[in-house]
């Protein structure tokens, strides 16, 4: 199996993929999950990461915290698409399972340390705090680590929190940047795609038809999650962010998308976070990253109900 760490500010979505990669365990070897300050503030992220692993029945996942807000900036929070607990929806135990003592960063630190270089695959489901500052305070772990797989950025979507800009991205610009231009091999799912991962009705049944506890959660959190993109957009279903990520890893094939050069904007206030994506190739920029742009959304929804009615 493949090794990943989830760097996560659990959020539904995010919840959905850490169950996902937790059902998987052929294919992924989850060694750790860094909960970085995001979606709800880092006390309540690292929380929620432990209910999520003691609902996969998996207490034994290594859970660390990490940094309580971005590198330069105030943190922005968002509970008003996840609510306040960032895991609004059903009404879960509180974790009875230990937060490790080990910081996230040194944990990350010390991972990539140890295991053979190109052998950890990091998955950001959330702002880049921990990784961009892991990666600052240890540069030597950088060519060590296998690929990143993140959640984040947007192209043709654009902006989900200001009209330029998508969460993950805004909320630590710097960070971003810092992780987008450090080298490592790097696969972008950016709103282009998670946009596309819709939980209509009859995705949301099929989860609850598993007859399982796991799948009533996910399906009670996919409720809750749904209403903010319905009331506000008028759309069809809540995005899968997040469980695209993990989605990529065990069926690349669902995806499509180019190699190109992304930058991203921290100065401009107007479009600070912006993911500045040279999709038609108009400059001489060396790529930096995979940017995916298309899922065959059926086949992603087979692959998570399928996997997730193991647990
Ligand atoms: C991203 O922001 C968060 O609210 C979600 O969990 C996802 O990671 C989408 O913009
Ligand atoms: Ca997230």
């Amino acid at each position: 199996p493949r090794k990943i760490i989830i760097d996560t500010d659990p959020g539904q979505d995010d919840a959905v993929a850490i169950l996902l990669a937790l059902a998987c365990p052929e294919a992924l070897e989850v060694l750790g999950i860094t909960a970085v300050a995001g979606n709800v503030p880092l006390a309540l992220t690292a929380r929620n990461a432990r209910i999520v692993c003691e609902l996969a029945d998996k207490p034994e996942v290594p859970v660390f915290a990490g940094c309580d807000r971005p590198l330069a900036r105030a943190l922005v929070t968002a509970e008003h698409v996840h609510g306040k607990t960032g895991l609004d929806g059903p009404v879960l135990p509180e974790p009875t399972m230990p937060l490790q003592d080990q910081h996230a960063v040194d944990f990350l630190i010390e991972t990539l340390r140890r295991e053979p270089t190109g052998t950890v695959t990091l998955c950001p489901l959330g702002p880049l705090t921990n990784i961009a500052t892991a990666f600052a305070k240890a540069p030597d772990i950088i060519p060590r680590v296998a690929e990143i797989v993140l959640m984040g950025g947007a192209y043709f979507e654009v902006g989900n929190i200001t009209p330029a800009a998508e969460f993950n991205i805004y909320v630590d610009p710097e960070a971003a940047k810092a992780v987008f231009g450090a080298g490592a091999p790097l696969v972008v799912m950016p709103l282009d795609v998670t946009h596309k991962a819709l939980t209509t009705a009859p995705h949301i049944a099929g989860f609850r038809a598993m007859g399982t506890r796991v799948g009533e959660m996910v399906a009670a959190w996919t409720d809750f999650f749904e209403r903010f993109d319905k009331e506000k957009y008028g759309s069809e279903g809540a995005p899968l962010h997040d469980p695209c990520v993990i989605a990529w890893l065990l069926a690349p094939e669902l995806f499509t998308g180019r190699h190109i050069n992304v930058e991203i904007e921290v100065d401009s206030p107007l479009t600070r976070g912006m993911t500045v994506a040279d999709w038609w190739g108009v400059t001489d920029r060396a790529a930096n990253a995979l940017f995916i742009g298309d899922v065959d959304a059926e086949g992603f929804f087979a692959l998570l109900t399928d996997r997730i009615a193991r647990l």
